[in-house]
């Protein structure tokens, strides 16, 4: 057999740094062992019952049976905007201000299809979501790294970023509720971003993925909130984590139209729109029941208080996280992420995502899904407690 050489496009794509984890895990259950696994972030329960059935409902009618309309049901946008109008206070526009996507990392990839030419600037947080860099590769742009550091609560600073640099970046890459970190914005920071991105005139990319998960008390903050935000950005909203609906692939970018218009015209060329069916149980995920939301916050964190108050207990002293599903604590002394996290896989057989897999500034973490129940958090917990790295009676780290 012939082996075709892959095109230039394909071998710019970064590779895949998470593999080995999960070929690592996978070898260890083969042999027998029960690891938790809490190194990737795959929602662990199911979606709400009322949303399945509206998809069900919709399978039968032969409208869904046929293509759907190229950029998605009237209704399905009609959906999206009221969601945001309810829980934001934002107005759009359904036809002009909202794209439908196939979830959130194909829309993501997709926007910088529409945005970057080769040779162009993203600014990228650092920790960050790996798919931002997919997209820009694709595009053969180049990046610039934010890194989000303890000091300055995970956010960017602005003030640190060369005046040339923030003058040649076309886009800014933004998450909060923030996968890694798991760190939260404030309005003030969103009010910020939006000054900086008129100023140097660049897009802002807010990906709201855990839009629905804060904690004690606090509804995280959307960028479509601060004034003017529409001007200079888009927001992503993803299903997957509000809904548990991962598998679904069901997404929407809002705001700025002619950002809007780009990802619509990439799509009309790419796709056809998601299955009607799809599009049918979205908007009934989005304007049904939201007690299901509420719930699935409060399991969140009463999941993240017992995980928290167990790694207290075996004296690895942790900060809870404010919003997402996940935990971002620091290596004890003496260890790199990569070694700490073999040592809790191989010696504990409790997976987690060693931080520099998110960029250079991750070094130094390690990243913890809070995806399974509290039994077996607690279990992790112990698990690692029993490695004796932690002094349970001391305050710090050993
Ligand atoms: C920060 C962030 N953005 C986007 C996504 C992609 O979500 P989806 O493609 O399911 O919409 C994820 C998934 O884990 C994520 O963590």
């Amino acid at each position: 057999m012939r082996t075709f050489e892959q095109s230039e496009t394909l071998k710019r794509l970064p590779e895949q740094f998470f593999a080995k984890l999960v070929k690592n895990v996978q070898q260890l259950q083969s042999a027998g062992h029960d690891v938790i696994n809490l190194g990737q972030g795959n929602p662990d329960l199911p979606t709400p019952e009322h949303i399945v059935k509206a998809l069900q409902g919709a399978s039968e009618d032969p409208i869904n049976h046929k293509y759907s309309p190229f950029q998605g049901f009237l209704y399905a946008k009609q959906a999206m905007a009221d969601f945001y109008q309810r829980e934001y206070g934002v107005e759009l526009d359904p036809e002009t201000e909202v794209a439908i996507m196939f979830g959130s990392k194909e829309g993501l990839a997709e926007v910088s299809q529409c945005l970057l030419n080769p040779g162009d600037t993203a600014l990228v947080p650092d920790p960050g979501y790996p798919d931002y860099m997919s997209g820009i590769a694709l595009a053969d742009a180049k990046t610039e790294m934010m890194p989000l550091l303890a000091a300055n609560d995970f956010l960017p600073d602005y003030q640190q970023i060369p005046e040339d640099v923030l003058d040649l970046a076309k886009i800014m890459f933004l998450n909060y509720p923030n996968n890694p970190t798991s760190a939260t914005a404030t309005k003030e920071f969103f009010d910020e971003t939006v000054k900086v991105a008129k100023e140097h005139q660049f897009c802002v990319l807010h990906d709201f993925a855990y839009g629905s998960i804060g904690f004690d008390g606090n509804k995280p903050q959307s960028f479509l909130q601060s004034e003017g935000a529409k001007d200079v950005g888009i927001e992503m909203y993803t299903l997957s984590k509000t809904y548990n609906m991962a598998g679904w692939r069901v997404a929407f970018a809002v705001g700025n139209k002619s950002v809007v218009k780009g990802i619509n015209l990439l799509q009309d060329h790419l796709h056809v729109s998601l299955f009607g069916g799809i599009q049918a149980a979205a908007a009934s995920a989005l304007n049904g029941d939201q007690e299901v939301v509420r719930k699935l916050v409060d399991t969140y964190e009463n999941r993240r208080n017992c995980f928290i108050e167990n790694l207290n207990k075996i004296g690895w002293k942790v900060e809870a996280p404010k919003g997402t599903f996940f935990a971002w604590l620091p290596v004890p002394d003496g260890y790199s992420s990569e070694e700490f996290s073999e040592l809790l896989l191989n010696k504990a057989h409790v997976a987690t995502a060693p931080g520099n897999g998110f960029g250079s500034a991750g070094e130094g973490y390690v990243r913890v899904g809070l995806l399974a129940d509290e039994e077996r958090l607690a279990e992790a917990a112990e698990r690692i407690g029993n490695l004796n790295i932690f002094d349970r009676k001391s305050e710090g780290m050993k």
